[in-house]
């Protein structure tokens, strides 16, 4: 178990494999070293709550790391088994629009920290423009980061390259962490990863928790990528900021859904962010309490809202 001060607290590993003993192996290996294991697809579509169990029972927190995108009341039932499993952290796809976000929000019910998936790090520019997501990945990132924030949802999922912007407009205890994260001397192989970053530039960036899969797992000596990571930790972050971050409190608290400013639609609509939901311009009625539906008049696109007191 990790004192106070720990480095390693601000790493999870991901533990992606098919191999039963090589899983099993890194989660007696790495579970008392680091502050979260994440199961992923692969262990998890292999070997479904075995593994989380097992991985359970090692990890000092867990993270299943399913990505759920989904109609609410699926993701709803989902969070709420991902929570009888004992996992700390759950993420889903921001994408997955805000119904989806808040029914995972409230499935989660304060016991489950659920982090929202802006752009997958494997993305670039031009793969955005073949799936017709014009712009940014930066601009994409910040405002499904924000859908997150204003649903309640415990983070965000974003590049490191990212990770800077979003801390801006997303402060702490809001949690941001990041994959793609790659040590500094490239191995020359070929990566899917395309927007990466060192661990101690994603956690001066703002990051709170850093993912590492490959550079770990894959390593001749991984406790040696460990210890150098732990070192790279500590050049970037005092001892204060290392035991203020990740302690339970701050991992799995739900955030106060944040007032926003006004997102443009698409197509030129606009929609208003208010405490726990979505209304639609010209809504100004909507209060604590009160529910229906809309059509924006730019869009026609219909619009279902009720709020709540937050
Ligand atoms: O091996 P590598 O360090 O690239 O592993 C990164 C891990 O983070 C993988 O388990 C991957 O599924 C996960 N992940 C990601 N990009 C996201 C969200 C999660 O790479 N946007």
């Amino acid at each position: 178990m990790g004192s106070e001060q720990d480095p390693l607290d601000r790493l999870a590993i991901a533990l992606d494999t098919s191999d039963w003993e090589t899983f099993e192996t890194w989660c007696e290996q790495f579970g008392p070293r680091v502050g979260v294991l994440k199961v992923g697809l692969e262990a998890f579509v292999r070997w479904g709550n075995e593994g989380v169990a097992v991985a359970r029972r090692h990890a000092r927190r867990l993270f299943l790391d399913l990505k759920l995108h989904d109609i609410p009341n699926t993701v709803r039932g989902a969070v709420t088994a991902a929570g009888a499993s004992g996992v700390d952290l759950l993420t889903v796809h921001a994408s997955g629009g805000t119904a989806m976000l808040e029914a995972a929000q409230e499935a989660a019910g304060g016991r489950v920290a659920i982090l929202a998936v802006t752009v997958l790090t494997h993305l670039d520019r031009m793969a955005l423009e073949v799936l017709d997501l014009p712009g940014s990945s930066l601009a994409r990132a910040e405002k499904w980061a924000g859908l997150a924030q204003v649903t309640g949802c415990s983070g965000a999922v974003c590049s490191p390259l990212e990770v800077a912007a979003l801390r801006e407009r997303c402060p702490s205890p809001f949690l941001l962490v990041t994959p793609g994260i790659r040590l500094a001397a490239a191995t020359g192989e070929e990566d899917d990863q395309q927007r990466v970053a060192t661990p101690g530039d994603a956690l001066r960036a703002g990051a709170d928790l850093l993912v590492v899969g490959r550079p770990i797992t894959r390593a001749p000596d991984p406790e040696a990528v460990l210890r150098r990571i732990a070192r790279e930790i500590e050049d970037a972050l005092t001892p204060a900021e290392i035991a203020r971050h990740l302690r339970p409190s701050s991992l799995i608290t739900p955030q106060q859904p944040a007032r926003l400013p006004p997102v443009l639609l698409p197509a030129g609509g606009q929609i208003w962010q208010t405490h726990s939901t979505i209304c639609s311009r010209g809504q100004k009625q909507c209060g604590p309490g009160s529910q229906g539906s809309n059509q924006t008049a730019k869009t026609g696109r219909s619009t279902t809202w009720s709020t709540s007191i937050t």
